[in-house]
């Protein structure tokens, strides 16, 4: 059992993508296949209290709303990973297709404002 291609299964989920990166760093509109025990997540990285990176992907299941230190250029970041079980529903603000979704998301989110107001 050493296949790493994408299962093409019912039970494994398209995901957006994207790398671990700044968080105001825009994203290629690109999916993934997960395998069949991973989740679609949006993840953070957190240094102290700040919000500083994000990452879109599959990611184990057994991740899901757990946390893990992360190194990313030489510094750790506390890295939590938010998981949902749809076909790209870790969707990105940039590529958000539905602006009422949008408008709500504005609530909690101020860095959605910004790629409303670019795009
Ligand atoms: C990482 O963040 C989580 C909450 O997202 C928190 O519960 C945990 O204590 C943090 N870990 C460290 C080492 O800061
Ligand atoms: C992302 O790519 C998909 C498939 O290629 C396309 O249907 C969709 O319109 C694209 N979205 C954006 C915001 O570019
Ligand atoms: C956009 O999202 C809102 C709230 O989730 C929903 O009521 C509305 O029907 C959606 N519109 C489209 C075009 O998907």
């Amino acid at each position: 059992m050493a296949l790493v291609l994408p299962a093409l299964g019912m039970d494994s989920l398209l995901c957006f993508y994207c790398p671990l990166q700044h968080k105001g760093q825009s994203c290629l509109n690109i999916t993934s296949q997960c395998l069949p025990d991973q989740r679609c997540s949006n993840s953070r990285g957190r240094y102290g209290s700040l919000h500083i990176l994000s990452a879109q992907g599959c990611v184990d299941t057994e991740l899901c709303g757990s946390h893990q230190i992360t190194s990313y250029r030489g510094v750790k970041y506390n890295v939590s990973h938010t998981c949902c079980c749809k076909d790209q529903c870790n969707v990105r603000p940039k590529i958000a297709k539905n602006l009422s979704l949008l408008m709500g998301m504005m609530i909690w989110n101020s860095d959605l404002y910004v790629g409303l107001v670019a795009s």
